[in-house]
């Protein structure tokens, strides 16, 4: 069984993980579009009452049963009743990563190009028609989307301690240092501070019910949770000399705790490098998913330093979403190394790394040609693929599988329980059997418009 070397090498992997476009492409546009401040309050007490005993809870799962989140669920519990979540986790992995390699192939796009000066004297108007005529590209998208699947299955090739973690170790604080050179040098831009007001002065006027459930669930998606891939991660977590429960447990809290500080730390430093560059040149934070692709190169363009700045902001893009595609690449690799050791034909990790990296080769060049309308009837519900997986993965599969974890170890399988102290396994228990699944609940009902 592969396993990881060392704890700092398991956190780093899984900050890789969760640190993706989630926390530097979603979340500013996000807080942009939902009032600043008092959103970000929210999101951080969301992370830490919702997200840390989600998080602990598929560590803790991948952990006790030293699997992936293919025999996870039915080492723990002893029986097959559990398997659909298995089986939900990796469609939802495998439709995930059908769109997140096309975005991801956007970043490296995106570098290039400010790499070659094209974004030099463009304007508002020519950056969004710049951004359309590529969304109409499907040869170029597909060639992007190809290098981002290529460079992830090179890292899955090699046994995680060796690829993941090697790569983590090397590509996280890498990454932590450019975010901090960034938002140090937007900090300094004239009219800057006005978006350092924006984002942490808590307008409590802009908190409404539906900004709450907003909250709730972009925590879960920069957590990761829902996938199997903190499960996955859990069952790399290297044995401890003492085996004891308690030293085990101490060990999954610390590195949830640490992990989830990592998180929020770099989403505040992405909203610190982008709104004070926003405000600064008098653009309008609420741009939406465009924010990143549309605006930003457009205040670029009015810095000191155009090229560079470009450069290095689509650079930290493509290292947090190569490290986060690596993590969900993982969980179908290991999924199809452990589903295939029962069989006769047992397939090594290469065989695994090669049928996941051709299986999303086809399904990322489906989502773009569905996308750039070059074929016409790739539609699901008047919906292109894109749109489709995107919506289907994060309204209605991730919370069922958050959900899913959350009962079985609050309701039926005990032994996946946290239980070294008493007040802390009471509280963590009420949040797996109630205030979980019901919060979930409500998520997903108001995300069918039932409210
Ligand atoms: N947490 C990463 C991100 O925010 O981009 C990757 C990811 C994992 C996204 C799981 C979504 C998700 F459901």
């Amino acid at each position: 069984m592969s396993s990881f070397s060392s704890k700092i090498g398991v956190l780093l992997a899984a900050a890789g993980s969760a640190v993706g476009l989630g926390s530097i492409w979603k979340f500013p546009y996000v807080v942009g579009e939902n009032g600043g401040g008092a959103f970000i309050i929210l999101y951080v007490v969301c992370s830490l009452v919702f997200g840390l005993p989600l998080v602990m809870n598929d560590f803790l799962i991948g952990k006790l049963s030293g699997k992936s989140a293919y025999g996870a669920f039915r080492t723990l519990s002893g029986n097959n009743r559990w398997q659909w979540l298995s089986c939900l986790m990796i469609i939802t992995v495998t439709l995930l990563t059908s769109f997140y390699f096309v975005v991801t192939g956007w970043c490296f796009y995106y570098m290039v190009e400010a790499a070659m000066n094209t974004f030099a004297g463009m304007d508002a108007e020519a950056l969004t028609n710049f951004f359309h005529t590529f969304e109409h590209q499907p040869t170029t998208m597909i060639i992007y989307a190809f290098i981002a699947i290529f460079l992830t299955a090179a890292v899955l090739w090699f046994d995680v301690n060796k690829g993941i973690e090697r790569l983590s170790k090397i590509l996280m604080p890498m990454l932590f240092l450019m975010l901090i050179a960034m938002a140090f040098h937007m900090a300094f831009l004239d009219g800057g501070t006005k978006g350092l007001r924006f984002l942490f002065e808590p307008d409590l006027s802009k908190l409404t019910p539906k900004v709450i459930l907003e909250a709730i669930g972009l925590s879960f998606f920069t957590l990761s949770i829902g996938l199997g891939i903190l499960i996955t991660y859990g069952g790399y977590m290297p044995k401890e000399q003492d085996e004891s429960m308690l030293s085990q447990e101490k060990n999954v809290v610390s590195t949830s705790v640490q992990m989830i500080v990592l998180v929020l730390f770099v989403s505040l430093l992405a909203g610190m490098i982008v709104f004070p560059a926003v405000f600064a040149y008098g653009f309008s934070p609420a741009e939406g998913p465009q924010l990143t692709f549309v605006t930003l190169p457009n205040v670029f363009q009015h810095m000191f330093s155009p090229t560079l700045t470009s450069v290095s902001f689509f650079a930290l893009m493509c290292v947090a979403a190569i490290t986060s595609t690596i993590s969900l690449m993982e969980v179908m690799v290991a999924f199809i190394c452990e589903a295939s050791g029962k069989t006769k034909q047992p397939l090594n990790r290469h065989q695994s790394v090669t049928i996941v990296g051709v299986i999303q080769l086809i399904t990322n060049s489906l989502c773009i040609l569905s996308m750039t309308g070059s074929v016409s009837w790739l539609t699901i519900m008047d919906k292109n693929l894109f749109d489709a997986a995107n919506n289907l993965t994060t309204n209605i599969l991730i919370p069922i599988g958050a959900m899913g974890t959350s009962l079985f170890t609050g309701w039926f399988v005990p032994k996946a329980r946290y239980q070294s102290s008493p007040l802390v396994s009471f509280i963590y228990l009420m949040m797996l059997r109630w205030i979980v699944p019901i919060v979930i609940l409500i998520i997903f009902l108001e995300s069918m418009n039932v409210f």
